[in-house]
């Protein structure tokens, strides 16, 4: 098992460059199947990426990473099912569905099942297909889909902008026989990636400006090399990280564009913040203020993931913050390990009070999800003395080198112990070499 050993109250200072989007790529290699062949630049290699290229290859493609260009050819690709393991390992990995039916006509998954945050219903999935000509057949738990006269166009009005079921209606509508309209899509910047990916294939999509979704059926998409945007929840968690230790950090090529939403809300509690197209910078000097209140939304409201990082941010603030989480219903999992490092925070239903601390104390905590994780190592950096993170396979599902990069900025942070993945790495070496 692996752990993160943090020794707090070092500043953070220096530049750091911000991996690609772990929610942009995740879609884009299950829509890689409409394609014969992609090149994909600037894929970070995570443990959630590494699950869907086994999905990939389980399926019959090949793929191949040289540093961040992952390539992926869809000629050998004959299976139309994903067994309950690799279903289970990621629960995003209900983005295939989409992609397989469009390509075979049919396809079986087993159910994603719940995760850390709660359960993950894909309601909304499932009835969006079916209104394209796909039928569907639940039974012990397999999913059983077929488009007898394959994917129709359609007209679908989502009752929540999810973003996982806008993927897979893009992902189907690509290829379907006549235009699909979405309505209330999710407006999520790994959107447009995913249609800037789809269109470079040879799709006819089209983000409109009231936030709908139109797509012309194409008869096959072609090859196409995509490099992938930068992530928005890593750069939100490192300028964290900067602001707790009272750091001053610059992040290139990064977005500020996709989460201003956030870094309105640093701004508020004191940080200084100067924003460039591709680039930002934050100082932060004296005590933080706490903000009044922080309300999670689609986007381009406060995004969900970014409220355990700046949640441990609050916990040392001046005052009292109140966060207010809408998406999920356990996106507060971390907070009793946050509570022992002497973090005062009250939870009542969606409802986090946060009451500022003069400090945390280093302890030794357990990570719950991926981004409670993170929000650990944010609160870790700043605690009086040392603290130890177990279960670490969390964070690297979704955050590239965590750990170097902040030692890079002046953290005193070591791995202990080695991640499943990095064993796989260390066994494939010794074969390979
Ligand atoms: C995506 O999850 C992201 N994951 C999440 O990031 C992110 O928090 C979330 O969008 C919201 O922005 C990936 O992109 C891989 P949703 P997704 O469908 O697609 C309910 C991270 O930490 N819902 O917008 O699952 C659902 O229960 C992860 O990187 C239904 O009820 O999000 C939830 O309450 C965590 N029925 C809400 O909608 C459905 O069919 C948001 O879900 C689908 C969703």
């Amino acid at each position: 098992m692996a752990n993160y050993v943090v020794h707090g109250g070092k500043r953070l200072e220096g530049i750091l460059r911000i991996h690609g989007a772990k929610n942009a790529v995740l879609p884009i290699l299950a829509a890689s199947l409409l394609s014969e062949e992609s090149v994909l630049e600037n894929c970070p290699d995570l443990t959630d990426v590494r699950s869907a290229l086994r999905i990939l290859e389980h399926l019959g493609c090949t793929t191949s990473r040289r540093g961040s260009e992952l390539h992926i050819s869809t000629q050998g690709c004959t299976r139309w099912s994903i067994p309950d393991h690799l279903m289970r390992e990621m629960r995003s990995s209900i983005v295939f569905l989409g992609a397989i039916v469009a390509r075979f006509g049919k396809a079986q998954l087993t159910h994603p099942g719940g995760c850390e945050l709660g359960p993950r219903p894909i309601d909304l999935h499932l009835s969006s297909l079916e209104k394209m000509g796909v039928q569907i057949q639940e039974e012990g738990g397999y999913i059983h889909c077929v488009a007898p006269e394959g994917l129709q166009g359609a007209t679908i009005t989502l009752p929540f902008p999810s973003v996982g079921a806008t993927e897979n209606i893009l992902i189907a509508a690509c290829t379907a026989h006549g235009t699909t309209t979405l309505f209330n899509a999710a407006r999520e910047p790994e959107i447009q990636d995913l249609a800037d990916y789809l269109n470079a294939c040879g799709a006819s999509i089209q983000l409109r400006a009231d936030g709908s979704i139109q797509v012309q059926g194409v008869k096959r998409l072609g090859r196409a090399r995509h490099r992938i945007l930068p992530d928005r929840i890593a750069a939100v968690t490192y300028l964290c990280c900067g602001a707790i230790t009272g750091g001053s950090l610059t992040i290139e090529d990064t977005l500020p564009d996709h989460y201003r939403a956030v870094t309105q809300v640093l701004e508020e509690m004191g940080c200084r913040i100067y924003c460039e197209p591709h680039r930002i910078h934050l100082t932060c000097q004296g005590a933080l203020q706490a903000p009044a209140s922080v309300r999670t939304s689609p986007y381009p409201g406060f995004p969900t993931d970014a409220l355990a990082p700046l949640m441990s941010l609050c916990t040392v603030a001046r005052g009292t913050s109140i966060f207010v989480e809408t998406i999920f219903q356990s996106r507060f999992k971390h907070v009793p390990e946050l509570s022992r490092m002497g973090a005062k925070i009250r939870l009542e239903g969606n409802v986090a009070v946060v009451e500022g601390q003069e400090a945390l104390t280093g302890a030794s905590v357990c990570c719950t999800d991926l981004r409670g994780g993170a929000g650990m190592v944010v609160a870790a950096l700043a605690a009086r003395g040392r603290s130890t993170i177990a279960e670490i396979s969390h964070i690297l599902r979704g955050y590239e080198h965590l750990d170097r990069h902040l030692r890079q900025l002046g953290a005193d942070i070591v791995q202990e112990g080695k991640d499943v993945e990095q064993k796989k790495d260390e066994g494939y070496e010794q074969e390979g070499s």
